[in-house]
């Protein structure tokens, strides 16, 4: 299995003095005093798909909150209600620059935007005025083409624009938030498990449109999954963490043809 240096070269040539989008040093995060990330660092090549697999309770959604920012957010909501302490060390570089006590919302200014689990989105409300809700940051002229965007890259929206959130398929509700998630442009993309609970064939469908998402916008993605094998295919390169430790590397390919990836993360 390749290490993260040849990861690097792999990825390098002439731009292998580039800056990663974002970069992960030593990351620890304590929830009181059980530790749910242990000493994780990944890079974040611009452009790239990088996945994060992992079964329940590995770590992915809390690393995915520590790389949005969300986890700021929780831990002060936690002091207020005199709950657990929740303790983030090490550093989140995003084009260079610590970010690690930016809070979520500056850093989706900056472009850094998640996909919560579980597909978020406002079920009394309908596809359209999801979708509004989510651009509200940007001018009229980016919702516009944000709104075009999303019609193109999820046609069955487009068919169900009126209509409700929370009487849409999971997996159209899927769609939906991520069409969310692209309203406001985001530089990286933070995709915490799109598949889950999805049927095989909706979760073909949304694996092609991430493709498409990513042909047509450029963005860089994160995405986590626990059973990986329907989107390897589309992943560069890939960290998989065990109770918050890294455990392998290796580009989508490598992990495809990995036994011990097969009998763990494949459902088989
Ligand atoms: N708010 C919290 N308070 C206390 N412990 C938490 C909290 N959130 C997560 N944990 C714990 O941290 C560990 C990692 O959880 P996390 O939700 O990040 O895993 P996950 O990989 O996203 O799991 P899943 O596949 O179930 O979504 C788990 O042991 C979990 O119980
Ligand atoms: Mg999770």
């Amino acid at each position: 299995m390749s290490s993260q240096a040849e990861h690097k070269r792999a990825h390098g040539g002439p731009q292998a003095a580039a800056e990663p989008l974002m970069a992960v040093e030593g990351l620890m995060v304590f929830y009181e005093n059980a530790l749910a990330v242990n000493d994780l660092s990944l890079t974040v090549p611009a452009g790239q798909m990088v996945g994060v697999i992992g079964s329940n309770s590995a770590g992915k959604t809390t690393l995915l909150n520590t790389l949005s920012g969300l986890i700021l957010d929780q831990r002060i909501k936690e002091l207020r209600r005199g709950g657990e302490r929740i303790t983030v060390l090490g550093r989140v570089l995003y084009q260079g620059e610590d970010i690690s006590d930016l809070p979520a919302y500056r850093r989706a200014r900056r472009g850094i935007v998640l996909c919560r689990e579980r597909h978020p989105v406002f079920p009394d409300s309908s596809v359209v005025e999801n979708l509004r809700i989510a651009a509200h940051l940007v001018d009229r002229a980016r919702m516009r083409q944000g709104m075009e965007l999303a019609f193109e890259l999820f046609p069955n929206l487009a068919r169900l624009r009126r209509k409700k959130a929370g009487f849409l398929s999971g997996g159209e509700q899927q769609m939906l938030a991520i069409a969310m998630a692209l309203m406001v442009g985001p530089r990286l993309l933070l995709l915490d498990e799109p598949l889950l609970g999805l049927s095989p064939a909706m979760q073909k469908q949304l694996v092609e449109a991430i493709g498409q998402v990513r042909r047509q916008t450029g963005v860089t993605i994160v995405i986590a999954e626990q059973f990986a094998r329907p989107i390897l295919p589309l992943i560069d390169f890939a960290y998989v963490i065990e109770n918050g430790m890294l455990t392998l590397t290796g580009t989508g390919a490598e992990l495809m043809d990995n036994p011990e990836i097969k009998s763990a993360y494949f459902g088989v």
